[in-house]
């Protein structure tokens, strides 16, 4: 992590850009509209809100005054902070969580350069809506192809990260990330303003709350912390090359908004088109991959628009990839006294084994199941539902129990040059509120509240 422009971080536009760098990726284009479809569209965007902003939010804060208060990785963090105890398991519970995310988000990742060469060679010319379904339930069985797009967005990254050279990944993605947006915002005009795009909208805008069940709280709590990059300590690893005088609120709060807004976005983006285009919501991980085809087929040039679109999304995933491997390089090159590069390539030949066992776990290898999921399923839900949330959750009770309130507020302040003024809120929401609630939705999803009764009775 020593190269992350720590000259820039001194900035507040450096740090707000490097946190943006990470959060916004395919969590935000392709998995938010896809668990959006897959969990009743609009009651799932209301709770997916609710959860940004009174979970995600304020456990964001507590990640950046964890990583700046004590400089150190995510794991070091704690042992900084807490000497002498066990909670750096905190630490080590995100540095797991990253290299599972890894194992699949480089799976898509991979999906998403096959698609941008696919757009090169124009075979996505003169195709029909089931033709893009069917071609991709082609993609993604052919092995061979899907493990060849895996192992280049591996070998990407481990250059990137074995050479230093993030500096000027973050320079690129300072100006691919405005980019993203504009494109996004043609895309969606372009969609909104197809045949039947109304239904769309209507399924996006006009929440039904019956649809609201203990599975759709999960799922939502689930995906904004995985779009923000929450409770897995990457922020805080970022937090700590913040410089003295950013200032820690209002950089949560602008990543928090912005994050969202991307998610929300891309789903203005998907929908209309999903209905359009007589596609399921359901349809699952494929959707954004079944669905925007025909969006590029309606443009002009529509060739062009999809190798720019997929080549800007590759883009925010390889930033994501990069702070992830970051967690896990630097715990073992700090924590196990092996040397950065090495610990690097010790990361990449995890995740390649990893990604490779979840990629065939989509094809070939279809049948073999872990409590009924794919391998590729199983990684992403056991982070984004258990690992992230309970990370969360300790990372509050952590701070709640261990940390003086008044070292929290002078940290959080740039010790009183800024003011804080729901402090008091946030201290009793961190201490008292958040472990509960996300607990709660953790022991009734799993199941566990039931057993814990029956134990009581
Ligand atoms: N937030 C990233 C995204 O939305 C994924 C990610 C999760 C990155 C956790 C780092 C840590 O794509």
């Amino acid at each position: 992590m020593e190269n992350i422009g720590r000259a820039t971080f001194g900035s507040k536009f450096g740090a707000l850009m490097a946190t943006l760098g990470t959060a916004v990726g395919l969590g935000n284009i392709w998995r938010f509209p896809y668990m959006c479809g897959a969990n009743g569209g609009g009651a799932f965007l209301f709770v997916f809100l609710l959860c940004a902003l009174l979970l995600g939010l304020p456990v964001m804060i507590t990640e950046f005054f964890i990583g700046r208060h004590s400089k150190k990785n995510a794991t070091g963090a704690f042992d900084v902070l807490a000497p002498g105890t066990h909670w750096n398991v905190i630490g080590f519970n995100g540095v797991l969580a990253a290299f599972l995310i890894l194992g699949f988000y480089t799976v898509v990742s991979g999906w998403t350069m096959g698609y941008m060469f696919q757009s090169l060679s124009g075979s996505l010319n003169g195709k029909t809506a089931d033709d893009f379904t069917s071609d991709f339930s082609l993609f993604i069985s052919s092995a061979p192809r899907l493990m060849f797009w895996t192992v280049i967005v591996v070998i990407m990254t481990h250059y990137i990260i074995y050479s230093g050279v993030k500096k000027g990944i973050e320079r690129s993605a300072k100006f691919m990330m405005p980019l993203l947006f504009i494109v996004l915002f043609a895309l969606t005009i372009r969609s909104i303003t197809l045949p039947g795009a109304k239904a769309g909208l209507q399924f996006l805008f006009n929440p039904d709350f019956s649809k609201i069940t203990s599975a759709t709280i999960l799922s939502a709590m689930g995906q904004s912390f995985f779009s923000l990059s929450i409770g897995m300590g990457c922020l805080i690893t970022y937090s700590s090359y913040f410089g003295k005088t950013t200032n820690i609120q209002t950089t949560a709060f602008q990543v928090t908004l912005l994050d969202t807004f991307v998610a929300v976005l891309a789903s203005v983006m998907i929908f209309p088109a999903v209905f359009s285009f007589g596609i399921q919501p359901t349809a699952g991980a494929e959707l954004v991959f079944i669905t925007l085809p025909n969006v590029f087929e309606q443009l002009p040039l529509g060739n062009l628009w999809a190798f720019v679109f997929y080549l800007l999304l590759a883009v925010a995933a390889i930033t994501s990839i990069i702070s992830l491997h970051e967690v896990v390089t630097l715990y073992i090159h700090e924590e196990h006294h092996v040397t950065r590069k090495k610990a690097a390539i010790y990361v990449s030949a995890g995740i390649l084994v990893l990604a490779s066992i979840s990629s065939l776990s989509l094809g070939i290898w279809k049948e073999y199941t872990l409590f009924g999921l794919t391998f590729f399923d199983f990684l992403d839900y056991i982070t984004a539902k258990i690992m992230l949330p309970f990370g969360g959750m300790m990372i509050c009770i952590f701070v709640g129990r261990r940390i003086e309130k008044k070292i929290l507020k002078e940290e959080l302040t740039n010790k009183g040059t800024t003011s804080f003024y729901f402090f008091n809120i946030y201290a009793f929401f961190i201490k008292h509120i958040a472990p509960v609630a996300i607990g709660l939705i953790f022991l009734y999803e799993t199941g566990l509240i039931h057993w814990i009764m029956n134990l009581l009775n």
